[in-house]
């Protein structure tokens, strides 16, 4: 179990240049394998889930190498169909894989990936897609059994703009015949990032980042190249970063759009925050109030992976702040170890109260999840006294060499021996 000693009490100072996005990079290397070919990702951020990634692409026969942040996969000797459920188990969002491998084989066995800290994780909304297109889809004891004669493009009205899902029905629609439209569509940045992919290896697809995707046609290249897009939740965790201690703080090579909806929060609690083409400044003396009631949607909406972070740096501001969380059932886990620090919350169904404190007080918490997580790293630096975070193993899952991040901007933050 790794440990995180952090001492609060240091402002941050200084430039960083932000990771690229874990969930733009995960889907693309699914992509990788739709077709027989080469691919090289550039800006892929060093993380466990894109170590588990390339795990199952060397699992299902293909190259996979590292180089720096670059990734060369070479998808041409692909010979199996099957993800093993200890491979699952270490990234529940290799589900991803699915519409791929059907793609690529017309058949894929694999386990459903089960629920997470955030709640049930269903994947219903996935499968009645692709038995939309004409897939076969068995489940037994936990196990998948999918297959196709041939995918056939339809119409997809997604009850809900899943991510995934929307992710793995551009997947699939690779491989189908005529044309497949996606209407209510997950309109996430990553989906965008995805297209601009598959169009470079070929594919006919418009609409992503509308409710509206159409995929309709594949002429296959054999060498493909792609830098991912700049992670918009890393972003916007060194912005609640610097929110929370004070400081002033640049970003380097992001995309401010992307996450507007933290930084216009982080501007009404009293930061000062310039915005660039590429880059984004926060200043921060530390004494903040307040947001405006925050509520998670889809995007273009408040990001749920964002409301840890942004509680965590609500935790002293003058006021009371209003959290509401709809798109994960069970996103409220960190509130428990947050209490831990002296903060004021209080958590009835998807509503959380945060009352600011005076102060916080350094205190043993534990990681729950990967932005949960994230949260006690933004608290523990505004914290007095050092904070022993465990379960680190969470966090470097999507945060790429956090610690060292935190260092060079003056954060006190070590590893534990
Ligand atoms: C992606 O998860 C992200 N993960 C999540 O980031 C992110 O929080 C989420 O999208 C929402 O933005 C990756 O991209 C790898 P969803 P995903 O399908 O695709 C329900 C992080 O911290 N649902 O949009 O799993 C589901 O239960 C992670 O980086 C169904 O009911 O999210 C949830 O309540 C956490 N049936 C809601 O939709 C389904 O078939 C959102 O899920 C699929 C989803």
């Amino acid at each position: 179990m790794s440990i995180w000693r952090i001492s609060g009490g240091n402002r941050l100072n200084g430039d960083i240049r932000i990771q690229g996005a874990k969930n733009a990079v995960l889907p693309i290397i699914a992509a990788s394998i739709v077709t027989s070919c080469e691919t090289e990702l550039i800006n892929c951020p060093r993380l466990s889930d894109v170590e588990a990634a390339m795990c199952i692409l060397r699992h299902l026969g293909c190259i996979a190498e590292r180089d720096g942040d670059t990734l060369y996969i070479d998808s041409r000797g692909m010979s199996a169909t099957d993800i093993p459920h200890e491979l699952m188990r270490e990234m529940r969002s290799s589900v991803i894989f699915l519409g791929a491998i059907l793609a690529r084989a017309h058949s894929a066995q694999l386990y459903y990936p089960g629920g997470c800290e955030l709640g049930a994780r269903p994947i219903d909304l996935h499968l009645d897609a692709l038995r939309a297109l004409g897939a076969q889809i068995s489940d037994s004891g936990g196990k998948l059994e999918c297959s196709d004669s041939g995918l056939k493009g339809t119409r997809i009205n997604l009850s809900f703009p899943s991510v995934g899902a929307t992710e793995n029905i551009m997947l699939a629609a690779c491989a189908a015949s005529g044309e497949t439209v996606i209407t209510n569509a997950a309109r996430e940045p990553e989906i965008v990032d995805l297209q601009d992919y598959l169009r470079k290896l070929g594919v006919c697809v418009f609409g992503a980042g509308t409710p509206t995707i159409s995929i309709s046609g594949f002429n296959p290249v054999q060498v493909v190249g792609h830098r991912v897009m700049t992670d918009r939740i890393a972003a916007a965790t060194m912005l609640c970063c610097t929110a929370a201690t004070g400081g002033k703080v640049r970003l380097l090579s992001v995309e401010p759009a992307h996450f507007e909806t933290i930084s216009e929060a982080l501007e009404y609690m009293g930061c000062q925050i310039e915005r660039g083409s590429t880059e984004i400044t926060i200043s921060s003396n530390g004494i903040l109030r307040a947001p405006k009631p925050v509520v998670t949607k889809p995007y273009p909406g408040f990001p749920t992976d964002a409301q840890p972070l942004l509680m965590a740096a609500c935790l002293k501001a003058d006021g009371t702040a209003v959290f509401t969380e709809n798109i994960f059932e069970n996103r409220y886990r960190h509130a428990v170890e947050l209490r831990k620090l002296g903060s004021d919350i209080s958590v009835v169904g998807r509503v959380a109260m945060v009352t600011g404190v005076p102060k916080l007080i350094a205190a043993p918490v534990t990681a729950t999840d990967l932005r949960g997580g994230a949260a006690l790293v933004v608290a523990a630096l505004a914290a007095e006294g050092e904070t022993q975070l465990y379960d680190v193993g969470h966090i470097v899952r999507g945060y790429e060499r956090l610690d060292e991040h935190l260092r060079a901007l003056g954060g006190d933050i070590h590893y534990k021996c």
